[in-house]
């Protein structure tokens, strides 16, 4: 059951990253901010957070104490703040999300494309990351050359990376095509797919990410928009490999 929590309304405005408390306080005093359908400017007056909407900018922003959200990254842009040569996924989002300091979980090349996740929530961003944790990440690989049996073979049975103490396996690996792959991660090191199939003998030409857990990437969804997550959807997002039905 979930506890009623009371907030004042500048707090909560705040908390959902629509500004500072002086451009909070501003929005509010002209009557730009409507509360659960009415407009309210006395920045003092406590509502339940269960159930709560905010109207601005004419866009409704049902409260959320965290954020989860999901991308479906396009190529082309970096997982960063400050990128260096191509726009950040953050230009993506709406203002309020970036204000509020959503996080990718675990970041994309500028040429990948697929399922990015964001949050502000910092456990369940550890329990998606940590090794430990077993979180399968799975992804579809097109490679330069044809897949042979025994670059298959190399990939499940582990392969050495530079910088790596011991050899790193996919939890599954299927051909898909004659050029493509499917791999299974538990990891999420730097370029580890890419330096995984060129350690296997083959080259990347393109990677998408289709699920992390039990969570896939929506058919609906087209590259560049995003979608929040509700406790199911976060609940797939953490299920464990072998559980995952990746
Ligand atoms: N592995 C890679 O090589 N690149 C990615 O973007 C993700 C995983």
């Amino acid at each position: 059951m979930r506890r009623a929590v009371k907030l004042r309304l500048l707090r909560a405005l705040q908390s959902q990253g629509f500004g500072s408390r002086k451009d909070c306080l501003y929005r509010l005093r002209r009557g730009e901010i409507r509360v659960n359908g009415e407009v309210c400017d006395n920045p003092e007056a406590e509502f339940e957070t269960e159930g709560l909407v905010f109207t601005v900018d004419g866009a409704d922003w049902p409260y959320r104490e965290c954020a989860c959200l999901v991308m479906h990254k396009p190529a082309g842009y970096e997982c960063s703040h400050k990128p260096s040569h191509h726009p950040s996924v953050f230009s993506l989002l709406p203002t309020p999300l970036v204000r509020r300091k959503v996080q990718c979980v675990g970041r994309l090349d500028q040429d990948t494309t697929g399922l990015l996740v964001f949050t502000d929530d910092g456990q369940l961003q550890h329990r998606m990351i940590s090794p430990k944790k077993n979180v399968p990440k799975r992804y579809r690989a097109d490679c330069a050359e044809d897949v042979t049996d025994a670059q298959l073979d190399a990939l499940r049975a582990g392969v050495q990376l530079n910088d790596e103490p011991a050899p790193l396996a996919a939890l599954a690996c299927e051909p898909c095509g004659a050029r493509g792959l499917r791999l299974v991660l538990a990891e999420g090191k730097y370029h580890q797919v890419k330096r995984m199939i060129a350690a296997a003998g083959n080259h990347v030409v393109a990677l998408h990410r289709e699920a992390i857990g039990d969570y896939r990437l929506p058919d609906d969804l087209a590259p560049g928009g995003w979608r929040w997550l509700d406790a199911d959807d976060r609940n797939k997002l953490e299920q464990p490999w072998p559980s995952a039905k990746s």
